[in-house]
């Protein structure tokens, strides 16, 4: 299904020539991958849905220190997908995989995440693929929303007026009837984990 942008801060697609910008290891020493476990709160065979995963760094990462769950890594771009599966060949780890939002299987996965993960991400996010990511969740289903923070001036990450405030990026979710359940914020990110409203 192709997606239309309305409602996204930044409409345009990610580029995938800035893919290997991605597995840039270093992203973990201002966003711990730990820090964004512990706030999901997974419990064990829980099954995490990264949306947006590009290339999977965090999707490989959250599945080497979580054994016990399973990720699912799902992505619009094919291209993105293509470099997701070159990383997943390096690893020898079991419960993570990739998938593209246009195979059939995605149609799928409605109401079977525990958790979403939407990292770097939310700026790009049009109105229909805000509801997309509800329509993953399971009820009691969590998804964390983590974005670059407009209000910091960063070595990294996309310029501030293409990414959203704390405060607007809360006010984008609850538009959306996600009700916020905690905040938090990085050096250069803010972290909102949601779940839906009754
Ligand atoms: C800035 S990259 C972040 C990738 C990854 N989350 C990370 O932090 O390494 C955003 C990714 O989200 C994907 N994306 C954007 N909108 C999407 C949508 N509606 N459905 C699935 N993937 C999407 C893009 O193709 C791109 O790979």
């Amino acid at each position: 299904m192709e997606h239309d942008r309305h409602g996204a801060r930044q409409p345009e697609r990610f580029n995938p020539e800035r893919a290997a910008s991605l597995n840039d290891r270093t992203r973990f020493d201002y966003l711990p991958p730990k820090d964004l476990i512990s706030l999901l709160g997974l419990e064990p065979k829980g099954v995490l849905i990264d949306f947006g995963a590009g290339t999977g760094l965090y999707a490989i990462e959250i599945a080497a220190l979580c054994p016990e769950i399973s990720v699912l890594g799902v992505d619009e771009q094919e291209k993105m997908l293509e470099f997701f599966s070159e990383n997943l060949a390096r690893s020898p780890l079991k419960n993570v995989q990739a998938l593209w939002t246009k195979d059939e299987k995605y149609s799928r996965l409605k109401k079977t995440a525990d958790g979403v993960l939407a990292l770097n991400v939310l700026h790009e996010l049009g109105d229909r693929a805000m509801e997309e990511i509800q329509a993953l969740l399971k009820p009691s289903g969590r998804v964390l929303f983590v974005d670059w923070n407009s209000e910091i001036e960063r070595p990294v990450g996309p310029p501030r007026d293409h990414v959203y405030s704390p405060q607007e990026g809360r006010l984008r979710v609850l538009d959306f009837g996600f009700s916020v359940l905690k905040e938090r914020k990085f050096p250069y990110h803010y972290a909102l984990l949601c779940g839906l409203k009754n």
